[in-house]
């Protein structure tokens, strides 16, 4: 049988989940999508799957093995905490949360979980290390092909920024990105964070503040200068909701045999 998926949040994230687990994922199968905005996730989830605008509903069902979190970054923590209540895995959307007070309960929840059964619950969808091009990087990095890095330099390109952006939310939903990727690329944390932000883009709007330069340095005072632009017009640009993407239609192989199944 394969594992039933609960989506919470049908917006840009959640439909693209709902697609890939119908075109590309084996072994599983999107059973139960929640949105408070209930025609979203009427129009994002596939034909069978029963709809909620209660999230909670969702996470508490006895037809639900897995849940993804992909509606707004402020709901991640609250929601996250009780899919750990169900003891239902979940993959969430980057960030885990918006401010450290809610990540660190997470963590502390996640720890006590793992302590009592060997494993996590909770997967984060940080997926550039999954990306082959990071991953080849990264290996270059361990394997010292260009010898001992120096520097590190990221650049980010967002065509637009998202209704709502704000500068802090540059940081926490955007430049998260790297916060993840470089003491992963490096294998060696940040220690210190500092922003600094010139004159913003006429594109920005309601005071951001873009584009915004930040350093970091990790373990030995290495400078990591790296760069933000969230409105700068040519750059990543998501893909439009009513288009589908241009994959092939192909599963994976099946979901991996050690998958908890309950
Ligand atoms: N991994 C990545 O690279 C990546 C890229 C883009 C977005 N994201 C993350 O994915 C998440 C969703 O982003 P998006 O671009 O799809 O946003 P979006 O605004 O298109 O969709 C969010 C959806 O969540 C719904 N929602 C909000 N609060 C809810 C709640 N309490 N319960 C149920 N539904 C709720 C909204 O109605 C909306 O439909 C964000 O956390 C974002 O940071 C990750």
């Amino acid at each position: 049988m394969p594992i039933r998926v609960g989506v919470i949040g049908a917006g840009i994230m959640g439909a693209d989940h709902i697609r890939n687990h119908a075109t590309t994922i084996g072994g599983a199968e999107v059973t139960y999508v929640a949105d408070i905005d209930a025609g979203r996730a009427v129009a994002a989830a596939p034909p069978a799957a029963r709809i909620t605008t209660d999230p909670s509903e969702l996470i508490n069902s006895s037809e639900v093995d897995a849940v993804v979190v992909a509606s707004h970054d402020s709901t991640h923590a609250g929601l996250v905490l009780e899919c750990f209540e169900a003891m239902t895995p979940v993959l969430c959307e980057k960030p885990m949360a918006p401010t450290l007070l809610e990540t660190l309960e997470v963590v502390a929840a996640d720890a006590n979980i793992v302590a009592a059964t060997g494993a996590s619950l909770l997967s984060l969808g940080f997926m550039r290390r999954f990306d082959p091009g990071y991953v080849a990087l990264r290996q270059s990095v361990q394997d010292r092909i260009q010898g001992e890095p120096l520097m590190v330099h990221c650049t980010s390109r967002n065509a637009v920024a998202g209704p709502g952006t704000t500068s802090e939310s540059a940081i926490t939903n955007s430049a998260i990105h790297e916060l993840d990727i470089i003491p992963w690329l490096l294998d060696s944390p940040i220690t210190e964070v500092s922003w600094q932000a010139g004159r913003s883009s006429r594109h920005a709007d309601g005071g951001l503040q873009d584009p915004g330069r930040r350093r970091y340095l990790r373990t030995g005072a290495r400078a990591l200068p790296t760069h933000t632009a969230c409105s700068c017009r040519p750059g990543y640009q998501p893909w439009p909701r009513e288009n589908s993407r241009p994959w092939p239609a192909r599963r994976t192989a099946s979901m991996p045999r050690s998958w908890p199944r309950p």
